[in-house]
């Protein structure tokens, strides 16, 4: 940080969830934002909700970077992130009752896979087979178009310019997806021929941004500008190494932010990770600090715990150093930001899991086995609450000391920096370390 002006370097920043996301990605990417000439979102869809409060107005974003609230900055979607073109026209329209002007500044990857409406429908068909057994999706599509992707059937972007080759990947879709569309209620139908007309229809909102991100970035970064990579999701819902199968379809890790935009590793100067000050999950899967009890109610309505995508109530409980220290590893993370602190506030004990008991064995790394996991028992320590309010204070000194204590015990445990901590959903809510 530059002592003088209390503003942080301008380095190449890649920000990455490290819970299960809803970490406060984008109040931190905002923030950073001002640091970088370009904000680049790498992986997820329309799965994410970042929200980003300015002067009281609360904005959710789903699939544009965050840096879109700084005037002039530019912003970039990867061919990491699947696009759901029908979502995007209308998160430009909440743009532009904000008086947003985005014009030439948002790019999209010719590469860019689309989300289709067969897709979302599909989500909802898999889900439901899925039966006991169901992830509690977002039902936005996100699994199946990356599936496409993978099965090497998707529709980029660069593809709905053609009109043949968008009329014969749709035909093909038609048969490939015949299995599953024969499964819907009668009421409900995927009209191929309409998908078409609408993809014609998206064509001149979305010509003027299709790029080579890849070499619109590397240009960028050689002429000296700055970039900050923008995840979505959290490190524990990556399709690797998160919880699977209880993740999402997509690499939410650093690594992620190579292969979703293109980039080389010398691209990136330093790794974010964005901390909740405790722990959320929203969807099925393991959560060992979980509180299902009044702890557990008290996070939820003191952090406001309700989805930014799909307002389901998270699922709530303490911060997990086990989980944690899996996170840190696996995106190589450099600085935390640590989010949410004031949440904590009116707590008279903070707890923080340690380590977890397996099998009469201590353990402190997360196992990769989804088996293992439900056998262990988080093993806790018990912080003393600060009983005062931290909202408002912008120098870390001024903390108070029992505030101090856990915030290092996190830094110390998890071998990392603190870069800012974040005491409030508003901007001016935050300490720079
Ligand atoms: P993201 O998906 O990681 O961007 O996070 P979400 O936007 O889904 O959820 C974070 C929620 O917490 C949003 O409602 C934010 O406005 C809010 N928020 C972010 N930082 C803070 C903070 O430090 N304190 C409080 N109380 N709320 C915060
Ligand atoms: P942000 O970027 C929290 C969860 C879903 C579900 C699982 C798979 O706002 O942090 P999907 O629709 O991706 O196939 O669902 O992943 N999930 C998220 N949870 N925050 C998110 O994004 C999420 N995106 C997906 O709830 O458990
Ligand atoms: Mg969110």
């Amino acid at each position: 940080m530059d002592s003088k002006s209390g503003r942080l370097d301008r380095v190449n920043r890649v920000v990455v969830g490290c819970q299960w996301g809803d970490e406060g990605k984008g109040k931190v990417v905002d923030l950073l934002s001002r640091e970088a000439d370009i904000v680049a979102r790498f992986q997820g869809g329309n799965n994410a909700g970042h929200t980003i409060v300015i002067e009281g107005v609360r904005v959710i974003l789903h699939l544009i970077p965050s840096g879109i609230m700084h005037p002039g900055k530019i912003c970039v979607i990867g061919n990491g992130v699947v696009l759901d073109p029908y979502v995007f026209k209308e998160e430009l329209e909440t743009l532009e009752k904000l008086g947003i002007d985005y014009v030439d500044r948002i790019f999209i990857s010719a590469a860019t896979n689309l989300i289709m409406p067969y897709h979302r429908v599909m989500d909802g068909i898999e889900e439901t087979g899925r039966g006991k057994q169901d992830l509690g999706t977002t039902k936005r599509g996100i699994g199946p178009a990356y599936q496409d992707k993978v099965r090497r059937t998707g529709i980029r972007l660069a593809d709905i310019f053609s009109d043949q080759r968008l009329k014969d990947k749709l035909e093909m879709q038609k048969t490939l997806k015949a299995h599953w569309l024969g499964r819907l209620p009668d009421d409900r139908e995927v009209d191929f021929d309409k998908i078409y007309q609408d993809m014609v229809g998206f064509r001149e909102i979305l010509a003027p941004m299709m790029t080579d991100v890849s070499k619109m970035l590397y240009d960028a970064y050689k002429a000296n500008m700055v970039i900050l990579y923008e995840g979505a999701q959290g490190a524990m819902l990556d399709v690797d190494l998160g919880t699977y199968p209880f993740a999402t379809s997509s690499n939410t890790t650093a690594g992620g932010a190579l292969t979703g935009l293109g980039i080389g590793p010398r691209m990136i100067d330093e790794v974010v990770g964005i901390v909740k000050a405790y722990t959320t999950r929203v969807g099925a899967g393991p959560f060992p600090t979980e509180q299902e009890n009044e702890t557990g109610e008290k996070l939820r309505e003191i952090g406001g715990e309700y989805g930014a995508t799909t307002r389901r109530p998270r699922r709530t409980g303490w911060l997990d150093m086990v989980q944690l220290r899996h996170a840190i590893r696996i995106s190589g993370v450099d600085k935390i930001a640590l989010t949410k602190l004031d949440v904590l506030d009116t707590f008279d004990e903070i707890k923080v899991a340690t380590h977890y008991r397996y099998q009469g064995k201590k353990i402190e790394n997360f196992p990769m086995d989804l088996c293992a996991i439900s056998d262990c028992r988080p093993q806790y320590r018990a912080f003393p609450g600060w009983k005062a309010t931290t909202s408002g204070i912008t120098s870390y000194d001024d903390l108070p000391e029992k505030a101090r204590e856990y915030i290092d015990y996190i830094c110390t445990e998890l071998d990392v920096k603190l870069l800012l901590l974040s005491t409030g959903p508003a901007r001016e809510q935050t300490v720079l370390v």
